[in-house]
């Protein structure tokens, strides 16, 4: 099953390492196959108008492209705009949400705010319209950098397990169930191949799969660079900087690059292994592009690696 074929997508990864950058390129990619998307993100930065060139993201969801609509979730606009969505009459909601012990036991929650969001976010992935078609087939969570992605993923757990039955009970087990069905959910974990980056996405996959217990989609390891060394060229090199042993011309400056980025790619490679043998799951791999100021084009290069096509050859 791709990627693209799920319902539910949480994009999670320690902060800086393209989560952002990875589900704008699966928004479009899904966009492309004719899925109807909604990209989300949690209260966060908007990197996503920059690189879509469409205006910036509001707490409301707004169509940004054909078939991609956005929306930065804001908690307590989420939260209002939820328990709306999901008890309809205003009057009940202000009667729930406003009732003295219910906003103390909400108040006491930890991890409201992410629930508001969550909640939020997984009511528009079974939304359906008046024909009763769901209105996304995709709905992609860029969740906050690994800490609070993870307090994020927890929170439904939690509410099923502490709150007591009533509307939200019941949205956290819907939301729940959602989550932990590997037919229709998934945890997308995003990695740099470098040493700090490949143990900390070692050590989240490790707690979404053995504590949160929620399914892993596959890993997208991105910023990947170019081979142009292979293994053994290091040799090489280091015969070369011998045969030029005078630090000051020029070509042992060129041989003191190459040894620079040959070793960066031996590290690129081990950390790749690393993380192919530890994450169990489809790979893709997003090329390091020239410019750190992605804009649609550079997004649309980026969403033709995220294709089923190119797995194969990720592995
Ligand atoms: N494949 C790539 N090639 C070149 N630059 C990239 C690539 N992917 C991401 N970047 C750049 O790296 C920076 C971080 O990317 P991004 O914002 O997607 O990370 P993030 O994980 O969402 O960060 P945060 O945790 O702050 O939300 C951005 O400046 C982005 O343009
Ligand atoms: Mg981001």
């Amino acid at each position: 099953m791709d990627l693209i074929d799920k319902k539910f997508l949480f994009v999670v990864g320690k902060g800086g390492v393209g989560k952002t950058t990875a589900s704008v390129a699966l928004s479009l990619a899904a966009a492309r196959t004719g899925k109807r998307v909604l990209l989300a993100l949690c209260n966060a930065k908007d990197r996503v108008s920059h690189m879509l060139e469409v205006p910036p993201l509001t707490p409301q969801v707004a169509n940004a492209l054909p078939n991609i609509d956005v929306v930065n979730m804001e908690p307590s606009a989420a939260l209002e705009e939820y328990g709306m969505m999901v008890l309809k009459v205003r009057a009940l909601y202000k009667m729930i949400f406003e009732n003295r012990f219910v906003s103390g036991f909400l108040h006491g929650t930890p991890g409201l705010d992410a629930w508001a969001m969550l909640g939020k976010a997984q009511h528009h992935a079974l939304e359906v319209d008046d024909e009763g078609v769901e209105r996304y087939d995709l709905v992609i969570v860029d969740a906050p950098a690994t800490g609070h992605g993870l307090d994020l993923l927890r929170v439904p757990k939690v509410i099923v397990d502490v709150a007591p039955p009533g509307p939200l009970r019941r949205e956290a087990e819907r939301a729940w169930e959602l989550f932990s069905d590997p037919k229709r959910c998934g945890v997308l974990l995003v990695a740099l191949a470098e040493d700090m980056p490949t143990n900390e996405t070692l050590e989240l996959h490790q707690v979404v799969t053995s504590e949160l217990r929620m399914p892993i989609a596959g890993l997208v390891i991105n910023a990947v660079l170019r081979e142009l060394f292979q293994n053994g060229d290091s040799h090489t090199l280091e015969r070369l900087a011998q045969a030029f042993p005078d630090l000051d011309t020029p070509e042992h400056q060129v041989i003191r690059a190459g040894r620079a980025r040959a070793s960066l790619e031996e590290v690129q490679r081990e950390c790749i292994g690393r993380l192919k043998r530890g994450i169990d799951g489809p790979v893709w791999q997003l090329p390091r592009l020239s410019t750190q100021d992605l804009r649609r084009a550079e997004a649309e290069a980026l969403s033709l690696h995220l294709s089923g096509l190119d797995r194969a050859d990720a592995r």
